[in-house]
């Protein structure tokens, strides 16, 4: 037993050697024992400790058993103290209730029995120990009850702290969903709205709370609702963001557009509980923007016009250019030519006549000038348009300009042709053909410093492949691109021509030199890119 459960026994006698005998009876019960050896003695001790039962002498000097039974009695404590009389004299049944009557709980009689006193007092000690356990677990169970109490007490106050911040916030919300200008809505996950803000019923003029449930759903233009409603339950499904565009009826009659937008809110599980909404007046800014693609679109067909309208009339000049070209080296030819052909001819009759050497000198050296002025002549004559290229075609043109462009700059320009007995084309495509081959080989001789040029002229699978590649010191990246401010009238009249036939130019570098490729249908139905590109 340890020292905290031990009970306080008090034994009062006025013998030594009676409370020695007590204490050897009941040492063996493993109490506290207390001894007093007179009644004032024993009330200190009462004082000082809690006593479970008090083994008391009825006669003793000055203050008897009974009496001090009574003082014992009347003190709030010790009111039900167990106290055991002890006495050799007093043996009557009277004795007996005197001893009840003054609060003995039991009365033992001399000879002690050491047994039936230590049971006696076992039981009574016993008894005050439970009393005492039942007493602290009465107190536990109290402070846990005062705790509990002011814990619910803190959380009541708590919860009204909360709810009084909720019913500001919801104030707060109130006031921002009330001047917001767009329309606020909730739905629940089944997809049914259950709030929509004052501004749908200000817009609508429905009556109040009829928008909820499906009621909005009147107002929405019937041609909306269809693709509206497929598109929410696609969202619903999904829990994708719901964004949308539909008409409204106004309060006018007049039907806007709005754009709404709305977000699932989902509890910890990721489950959908609700969708937050909002819905935007867009109907100026739709407007707008339809006005601005109509413009764009009718800017774009002008363009198209205009573009069409300027590749004819550019396609006009080329084949104009290319006739007064024709025309100028006719009129040169047959003309100039001619004239200087009978000047010839005179200056000629003078060498025959008799004439004094001075005259014939001088008629020679102007024979000789007349020789180098025709072939001049004939020279810028065909190379303003070979007539060769309208007799025998394209392939003996190309021969004949190669050959006196080898010989004037110096540069050795080679012609391949595949198939190498490639028939007549088209006259409008041999011409253009012999005008880009010629801007290339001009290219060649003014800016790339080559020593060495092919061209290249193959037929293969409907389309005429040209190639014009020399080994000078190559192209620039920027003429490659086609940029604007690097191609010239050259390359741009080239472009035209290859474009105008439905082909294609390329530039590239070949390291050494460059490379000029064209490809272009040999049969006029055939086109590489639209007509209008
Ligand atoms: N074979 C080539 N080698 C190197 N650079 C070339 C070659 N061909 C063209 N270029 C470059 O491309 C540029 C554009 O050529 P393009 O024929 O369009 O104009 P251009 O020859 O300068 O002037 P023009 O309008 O008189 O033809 C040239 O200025 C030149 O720098
Ligand atoms: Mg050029």
């Amino acid at each position: 037993m340890s020292a905290q459960d031990q009970v306080n026994i008090l034994m009062v006698d006025d013998q030594p050697g009676k409370l020695l005998t007590y204490e050897a009876i009941l040492s063996e019960l493993g109490e506290n024992l207390i001894k007093a050896s007179s009644a004032k003695e024993a009330l200190e001790k009462l004082l000082k400790t809690d006593v479970a039962v008090v083994l008391m002498d009825v006669s003793m000097p000055e203050i008897d058993g009974f009496e001090l039974a009574e003082i014992v009695r009347q003190h709030p404590r010790f009111q039900k103290t167990a106290i055991i009389f002890i006495s050799a004299v007093h043996l009557t049944d009277l004795d007996r209730l005197k001893g009840y009557q003054h609060g003995a709980v039991d009365y033992l009689s001399v000879p002690i029995v050491p047994e039936v006193l230590r049971a006696k007092v076992r039981v009574f000690a016993e008894l005050h120990r439970k009393n005492q356990q039942l007493a602290r677990l009465n107190s536990e169970l109290e402070q846990r009850v005062v705790d509990r109490t002011q814990e619910l007490e803190r959380k009541a106050v708590m919860l009204e702290e909360l709810n009084r911040d909720l019913g500001q916030r919801n104030q707060e919300l109130d006031a921002i969903v009330h001047t917001a200008p767009d329309i606020i809505f909730s739905r629940q996950s089944d997809g049914t709205r259950d709030y929509i803000s004052s501004r749908f019923y200000e817009y609508t003029g429905a009556p109040p709370d009829s928008a909820v449930g499906v009621g909005w759903l009147e107002y929405m233009h019937a041609d909306d609702r269809e693709h509206s409603l497929e598109h929410w339950l696609r969202c619903a499904q999904s829990g994708e963001t719901y964004e949308c565009e539909y008409r409204l009826r106004g309060a006018d009659g007049q039907y806007r557009w709005f754009r709404a937008r709305a977000v699932p809110l989902r509890n910890p599980q990721g489950v959908i509980i609700k969708w937050y909404g909002t819905c935007s007046n867009i109907h100026d800014s739709k407007l707008l923007e339809q006005s601005i693609r109509d413009n764009a679109n009718e800017l774009e067909r002008m363009v198209d016009i205009r573009t069409a309208e300027l590749r004819r009339l550019s396609n006009r000049l080329m084949t104009l250019q290319d006739e007064e070209r024709r025309r100028i080296a006719r009129e040169i030819h047959d003309g100039l030519g001619q004239e200087l052909a009978a000047a010839k001819m005179i200056l000629d009759g003078i060498l025959v006549k008799d004439a004094s050497p001075a005259t014939r000198q001088a008629a020679m050296d102007a024979s000789q000038l007349v020789d180098r002025t025709i072939k001049q002549v004939r020279t810028i004559s065909h190379l303003l348009h070979p007539p060769l290229l309208d007799e025998v075609g394209l392939v003996s043109a190309l021969r004949w300009y190669l050959e006196g462009l080898s010989e004037r700059s110096g540069i050795a320009i080679h012609l391949e042709v595949d198939p190498p007995d490639l028939g007549r084309l088209r006259p409008e495509l041999e011409t253009a053909i012999f005008r880009i081959i010629q801007e290339a080989l001009t290219n060649m001789f003014r800016h790339s410093g080559a020593h060495n040029g092919i061209v290249n002229l193959t037929e293969r699978e409907g389309h005429i492949v040209v190639t014009v590649r020399d080994d000078g010191k190559g192209i620039e990246e920027q003429v490659v691109q086609f940029r604007p401010e690097s191609v010239g009238v050259g390359i741009g009249g080239m472009r035209q021509r290859v474009t105008e036939l439905g082909g294609r130019l390329r530039l590239a570098n070949a390291n050494p030199g460059t490379i000029v490729e064209v490809v272009i249908p040999s049969r006029q139905q055939e086109r590489l890119i639209p007509a209008t590109a």
